[in-house]
């Protein structure tokens, strides 16, 4: 993509964050800030049954599209330093005043993930939930990530899986039958939507990731679990069809050290 590309992108992303940063209650911030556990995705999967983090003790962390920063404060009450990056001020603004309510203090960065004004190498972990791994240009955000990271680093990520991508009309819930090409997938602004989203297909995933100098570690598609219910605002997946698909996936690459 050309820079007026990347900065149109941007522009949008801001733009459609900084009318759903109106929609979200503090509430939610609230309530997500305060959560013990960590779980993925819409349906809740516990980090238990994937086993993506592990100890974050020590490590410095850099969240790529952190929003409301929920993740970065879990990661900080496990004893990590996060940085959070957001290109969005509403958004930060939403975390800078959970800090204020919590105590739970981290610094914040407003910037989008395809250009990071912080130092190379100096991070252990990246991580995205539903963040760059949504709303950035893979083909910009996926070097910074290496940049960031100090070898032997590890980049994990969230976001919707390839099927779902393939399953969604332009309108309305996703369905149980192949409704878009797989070839030429990568970035799309559904029909009356302003945002930009970004969806590869795993070969390019793999392909981009290891451009980027990452070696591939693991890649986790979500089943909602047996008693998962729809989610109250992301219901564009019913539980009955991600239990029998995956709507989600995480992948988990390391920084190759040389
Ligand atoms: C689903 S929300 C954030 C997820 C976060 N885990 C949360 O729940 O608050 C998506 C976030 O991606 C951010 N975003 C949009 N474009 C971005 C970009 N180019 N780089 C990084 N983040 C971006 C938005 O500002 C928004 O805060």
């Amino acid at each position: 993509m050309t820079e007026r590309e990347v900065h149109d992108s941007v522009a949008a992303n801001v733009a459609k964050w900084t009318k759903q940063n109106a929609a979200y209650t503090d509430g939610r911030a609230q309530a997500a800030w305060q959560r013990d556990d960590l779980t993925w995705g819409v349906f809740g999967v516990p980090e238990g049954a994937v086993a993506v983090v592990g100890d974050v003790r020590g490590l410095d962390v850099v969240e790529l599209g952190c929003g409301t920063a929920y993740l970065s404060a879990w990661l900080a009450k496990r004893g990590a330093r996060p940085v959070g990056v957001d290109p969005t001020p509403a958004q930060l603004a939403t975390a800078r005043r959970m800090m204020d309510e919590t105590g739970i203090l981290f610094p914040l960065v407003e910037a989008p993930a395809e250009a990071v004004p912080l130092p190379d190498a100096s991070f252990d972990l990246a991580i995205s939930e539903y963040g760059a791994s949504l709303w950035a240009d893979p083909a910009r955000w996926l070097p910074e990530a290496a940049r960031l990271l100090r070898p032997g680093g590890r980049l994990i990520f969230l976001t919707n899986s390839v099927l779902a991508y393939l399953c969604s009309p332009d309108e309305g819930k996703i369905v149980d039958r192949l409704v878009r090409d797989q070839f030429g997938m990568y970035r799309i602004t559904w029909p009356g939507e302003e945002g930009v989203e970004y969806h590869l297909s795993h070969g390019d995933w793999i392909v981009r990731l290891r451009a980027s100098g990452f070696a591939v570690e693991a890649l986790r598609e979500l089943q909602a679990p047996p008693d998962a219910t729809a989610h109250p605002y992301y219901d564009w997946v019913r539980p009955e069809w991600a239990r029998r698909w995956p709507a989600e996936e995480i992948w988990v690459a390391r920084k190759r050290a040389v």
